[in-house]
């Protein structure tokens, strides 16, 4: 009887972790999501002429970029290794197996929005600036992300 409730115990942890693990897959893909959306539906299309110059708009796009160079070297725990998320990109083993390297694309990422953050006022400098975030983004995404 002990045994059995130790066992039931150990099974019941081991679902708890398991949907633990899916829920920071799915926040660190949430926080993707809305990177993509800054970069893709709020910044380009201004750099494009496809949108007005809205400069509260930037700042906003500009701090979630920001959050995200932030939330970037704890987004992808060892736990979430494999865990299955929705959609068609997800997470490359390579991230856990050359951390140096996954490490070394936040920072540089992260520098990027860092400077162009503080050269952005208008839309010249918009446009400027934003190809040094894009080409970031596309750096880590080359390597540490899956297409499926
Ligand atoms: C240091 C690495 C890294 C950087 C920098 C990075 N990403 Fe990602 N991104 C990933 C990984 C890994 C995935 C796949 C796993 C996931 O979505 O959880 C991903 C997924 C995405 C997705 C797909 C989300 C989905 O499932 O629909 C979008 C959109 C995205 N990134 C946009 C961006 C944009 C825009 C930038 C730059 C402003 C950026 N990313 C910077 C690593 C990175």
């Amino acid at each position: 009887m002990k045994r059995m409730l130790v066992v039931a115990g150990a099974l019941l942890l081991s679902v708890g972790a398991g949907i633990a693990q899916q829920d920071v897959a799915n926040q660190t893909q949430t926080t993707m999501k809305a990177t993509g959306r800054a970069l893709g539906a709020v910044l380009s299309p201004m750099v494009k002429g496809e949108k007005p110059y809205d400069q509260a708009a930037v700042t906003t796009a500009l701090g979630q970029l920001e959050e995200t160079a932030k939330k970037l070297p704890t987004m992808f725990p060892e736990s979430i290794k494999g865990v299955k998320i929705e959609g068609d990109y997800s997470a490359s083993p390579k991230i856990w197996e050359d951390k140096a390297g996954f490490a070394a694309k936040i920072e540089n990422y992260a520098k990027a929005v860092t400077e162009a953050k503080a050269k952005i006022k208008d839309l010249d400098s918009l446009k400027a600036n934003v190809p040094a975030i894009g080409k970031e983004c596309s750096a880590c995404h080359e390597t540490f992300r899956l297409k499926i």
